[in-house]
This record gives C-alpha cells, structure tokens and sequence, in this order.
C-alpha cells in the first residue's frame, strides 16, 4: 500500500459515494438507496443501487459490487494508487509526495510499467516524426492534409527504417527487454535479438479514456502489407474494451457520437471540428465497446466505409448498438469513401447536412435488404415482406414495434393490416426474440456443497451488515476462523474487530484490497439477497439455519485437516461443542 490506511479511509469518506457516482450514472433516489442503470453491463431498467448509509454500490443484474474507490478503478480503468489520488484532488486532501523506490516501483506493478514503456516510446515516435529522418513520414502526413496542430494532439509519430533504434532508447531509459517485448514494441529474433515491432510506419499511439497510451497502430508508407499494424493484446492493450478517441469524444457534449472504421477517419473528423468521432480498434466493434459508448451517448451515428464491406460492417455493428439498447443511425458518404475523404471534397457544412439526414438503423437495414430481392417479382416480393415481418419481431416492445410497422408499411406500400398479419404469423410460428441474456453475474449459487458453503458464509456476513446487533448473539458461536474463504475471513476479521470496538464501517473495510476484483468480492458479501421471510418465527428459523450451515462447514473443514494441521484440532473440538450448543439454542432477532 502507498498510502496509510488512515488516510485512505479519510478521503474515502470525504467523497460521498452518491456524488461520486452521480457525476457518471443518473439516479433517482427510492428508499434509502438511489437507483440507476448499471454502466458495467447492458440494461434498459434500473437494477444498479447505490447505498448512502452504507456508502457501497452492487447492481443486482450483473453483481458488481464496491465501495467509492471500486467504482472509480471499474469506471476510469484506474489502479488503487491512482484512484486513492483522483479522489483526493476531488476532495481538497493533500497527498504525500511518494519516493519510488526500487522495491515501490515494483509494487507498482506490471501494468503501471507497461504504461510507462508505451508512454516513453510514444515520446520517441513523436520525436522521430520532427527529425530530418522522418520526414517521409511527416511528408505522408502533410500530403494527407493533416495540421501540426492536429499531429500534436492525437501525439502521431514515426517509427523509422532502423530495427533496433527504439530498443536501444528504450533500454538506456532503464526498461528491460523482456518488459519492452511484452509491450508488444518489439520482438526475439534468433538473428538479431531484439528489433522493432514497427518500422518504416507513421505511428498512432492509442490512448485510453485518461489519455494513457495502451497501444499503437502503425501506417506503412506506401503499398506495404499489412497497410495497418497493431500492437498485439497486452495487460494494458485490449482491443474489446477501447476506442480510439474516446478520450476526447467523451468530453465532446455534442449529444452524439461518430463511429468511424479507422484510425484517419477519426483524426480528420476531429479536424474538422467533430470531436466525438472514434474508431474501434483494427478489429470489428464489440458489445464492449457499445457499452462503454452507452456511458457517454444514447445516440451513435456509423461513418462507415461506403462500400459493400463497410455497409457489411455497418449493419453488424447496428445489432450490437440496439443489444446495447442505444440508438443507430448511418450517415450516407456517398460519393465518397470514407469521412476522410468526404472531409476533404465538400466539408464541414456538407458533413453537418449528412448528420442531420442520417438514417435510422431499421430503415437502413431494411433497404440494404430490399436490394436482395428482385421486387418486381411477386414471389421474391413476398419473401422481401416476410424478411421484414421477421426483423420487426426483433422489437420486443410493442408500441416500438408497432410504430415501425406503421411507417415501413407506408414506405414500402405494404398494407398495414397485411403486414401485421405476417407479423403475428411469423411471432407465433418462433415466439418473439428472446430478451437479452444478462452476463452471468458471478454470485449466481451453483449448487455444489462448496458453493452452499460460501453462500451460507456470504448471507451470514450480509446479516450482520443489515443488523448489525446480531454480532452480539452469535459471538460465542463464530468467529472469523469460521469463514474458510480466505477473502471471507480478512473480511470478517477486521469486521469482527469493528464491531467489538463499537465501530460499523464495511464500506472502510473494502479498501483493504487494492485489487478491484476482491474489492468487488468483498462488497459483494455484504450484498448477498437475504430471503424475504414475513413472520419473526420464519426469520429466526432462516437466520439459525445460516449460522448452524457456516458452523458446520467450518467443523467438516477442520476435520479434514486434522492429519496434517495439529493447530486444527481446537477448531475441531470446539466446533463440535458449538454445534451441539447450537442444536438446542434459539437465536432470538428481537
Ligand atoms: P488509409 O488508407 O490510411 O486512409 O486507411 P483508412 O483509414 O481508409 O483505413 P481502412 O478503411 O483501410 O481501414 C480501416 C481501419 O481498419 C484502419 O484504421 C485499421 O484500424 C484497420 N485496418 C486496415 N487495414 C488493416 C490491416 O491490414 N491489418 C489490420 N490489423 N488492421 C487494418
Ligand atoms: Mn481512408
């Protein structure tokens, strides 16, 4: 840890998780809680809930589950140290300035040095780019009617025709080899050991949301293949879950955002002024990437390729925005190929005129669709009928379905009653599309005795959050060393001692994990759904039940070790004792 835990839990509290989470999602306060739709996964109605009293979020869909500093390490794609600092700026706390030692910069961690790595070649592209040596590359640029101004800010670059130039930059600023390797900069070869991953290409470094470099595309000069060359998949680089100018676009405020193919459309569109342009990563657009986009927008305009691929590509990445639940439409760059191009013959205005005559998503597909179809003959045309019916069974909301019902009937000259008819005919034969599958959420209960086991372990934690009076009753029978997760004892270790104290703090207890996973795991634990039970008779039962179930378990796992872990056999025999204790008391929840 960078920072003493005093601290950390001081800012903690200085920043009140509903601001925090406020700032990024919209809530509506019900209850004590405040509810919100989640931003880690794909969902149309509220099941995200942020608690005030108890200063931790969960959302019931997907499960994620934390305290202010999770959320801020899910949501930015921070680290513990960087998160502990985004905070304390938010909150007016002065940090202490840290020394990075030898031993800190390890700590530090892997991803931190990869950033670095990225962060320091980025640097001598750029520098490259400037040089006399690289002005093929800057040449290439200017030809391509790019600024300086525009160079500078999305930091382009050029990697030259020497193999190992930037290996040796890198390892006389102290990286090491297999570190540069794993940054996917550079490669082994028997030959001539370690030589560049790029060469003879201007450079775009990518950037994630916080402006970190996480990977970079390169542009051969010339006919070369392949024309684009990506970093490989990193700890820091992955291609599902980022954008390329994201970073400016979600500042934008343009109400929209522009999908664009590549790396060129999204710099010229910025040039022009349309700084919500971005581009997934030299790979198809994912349902990652759509949910990351739904946080900034509802409303996503494709500037593909006007080609067949891109129109191929346009109507794949259309299914994936309405999953996503956010709104498609495509912007006509005929005669042209791509944005670029489009910017550099008409414009600015002319582009402002495509955005403003964009088509709807349905309407477009349905079009690309037409066009396989010979109308003019009544069998085909029938087909082309039936083909629609089909699509709008992929409405699952009426009204929404009816309504484009209504206006494709009257584009197409279909008779309204005609195509409900195929509608229904077509629902009935396949039922409607089936809703969305929800991510599997991780505390889903498999019902293996393991899995009974920690959930026992998980509600009676849960319990004691919700009530935490109920310590008192049950101390003589538990204690953390019946929690035979790991993460479950720490947990309830240092809740344990809280309470002895007097003291109630869970969501504190969450930061002692720097790791954003166990931190969510730990919050999870004090989420877990406790069963809904009306009489106080019931409640009692289900509660005895839990403590009785966790007893047990810790009991059959001592047991086990007996053999080899003497300091077991305390646990054992006073397990047995507890257990038969337990059988016969009545754990009243007055
Ligand atoms: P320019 O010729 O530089 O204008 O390219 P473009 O921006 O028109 O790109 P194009 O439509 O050819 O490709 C769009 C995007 O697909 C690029 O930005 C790259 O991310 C990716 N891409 C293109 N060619 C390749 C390739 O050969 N390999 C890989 N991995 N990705 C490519
Ligand atoms: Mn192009």
């Amino acid at each position: 840890m960078f920072y003493a835990e005093e601290l950390v839990e001081e800012i903690r509290t200085k920043n009140d998780i509903v601001d925090v989470v406020s700032g990024y999602v919209r809530l509506q306060k019900k209850g004590s809680n405040h509810w919100g739709c989640c931003p880690f996964h794909n969902e149309k109605t509220p099941s995200f809930s942020v608690s005030g009293p108890k200063q931790m979020y969960h959302c019931f869909g997907c499960g994620v589950s934390g305290n202010v500093y999770t959320f801020v390490m899910q949501y930015e794609n921070y680290s513990f140290p960087e998160a502990v600092k985004m905070l304390a700026d938010r909150a007016g706390v002065n940090l202490p300035e840290v020394e990075y030692s030898e031993e800190a910069k390890k700590k530090a961690g892997k991803r931190a040095r990869l950033l670095e790595v990225n962060k320091e070649a980025a640097k001598f592209f750029y520098y490259q780019l400037r040089d006399p040596h690289g002005e093929i590359g800057y040449n290439y640029l200017k030809r391509r009617e790019l600024s300086d101004e525009t160079m500078h800010k999305f930091g382009l670059g050029y990697a030259g025709k020497s193999g190992t130039g930037l290996v040796q930059y890198l390892r006389q600023k102290g990286f090491e080899d297999a570190l540069i390797k794993e940054a996917g900069l550079a490669n082994y070869s028997e030959k001539s050991g370690l030589i560049s991953q790029f060469w003879n290409r201007v450079m775009f470094p990518i950037q994630d949301i916080n402006h970190r470099v996480i990977g970079f595309g390169g542009r051969v000069m010339g006919d070369g293949e392949p024309k684009y060359l990506n970093s490989p998949e990193t700890p820091v680089f992955d291609k599902r879950r980022n954008l390329y100018g994201l970073n400016f676009a979600r500042t934008a405020r343009s109400g929209n955002i522009i999908l664009c193919e590549g790396y060129m459309d999204v710099i010229a569109m910025h040039q022009a002024g349309f700084s919500q342009a971005v581009a997934s990563l030299g790979t198809a657009f994912t349902a990652e990437q759509a949910n990351l986009l739904r946080r900034y927008t509802d409303s996503v305009l494709l500037a593909y390729d006007s080609d067949g691929a891109g129109v191929k590509a346009a109507l794949r990445s259309i299914g994936i925005l309405r999953e996503a639940g956010l709104t498609g439409k495509v912007i006509n760059m005929r005669p042209y190929k791509d944005p670029d191009e489009f910017m550099k013959n008409l414009g600015k205005e002319a582009f402002e005129e495509r955005i403003r005559q964009a088509e709807n998503s349905f309407f477009f597909e349905v079009r690309v669709l037409q066009e396989q179809f010979d109308v003019k003959d009544p069998e085909q045309k029938t087909k082309f009928h039936r083909e629609i019916a089909r699509k709008l069974c992929e409405f699952q909301e009426e009204v929404e379905r009816d309504n484009y019902l209504q206006a494709i009937a009257e584009k197409y000259f279909i008779g309204i009653e005609n195509l409900r008819k195929l509608v229904l005919q077509y629902a009935s034969q396949t039922g409607l599309a089936k809703p969305i599958e929800r991510p599997k959420s991780g505390i889903q209960s498999k019902n293996s005795p393991q899995e009974s086991a920690k959930k026992a372990q998980r509600l009676l934690l849960t319990w004691i959050t919700d009530e935490p009076a109920v310590y008192q009753k049950i101390k003589s029978f538990i204690s953390a060393a019946d929690f035979t997760e790991e993460l479950y004892k720490l947990v309830a270790e240092r809740l344990f001692a809280d309470l002895e104290q007097g003291q109630f703090n869970p969501a504190g207890i969450i930061s002692m994990f720097e790791d954003e996973d166990k931190q969510s795991e730990a919050a999870a634990l004090f989420h877990t759904n406790l069963p809904q039970l009306e009489t106080p008779q019931e409640r009692e039962k289900a509660f005895h039940d839990i403590v009785y179930a966790v007893k047990k378990n810790s009991f059959e796992f001592y047991s086990s070790k007996l053999g080899a872990d003497v300091s077991a056999l305390n646990q054992v025999v006073e397990g047995k004792k507890a257990l038969e204790t337990l059988a016969k008391t009545h754990i009243s929840l007055e």
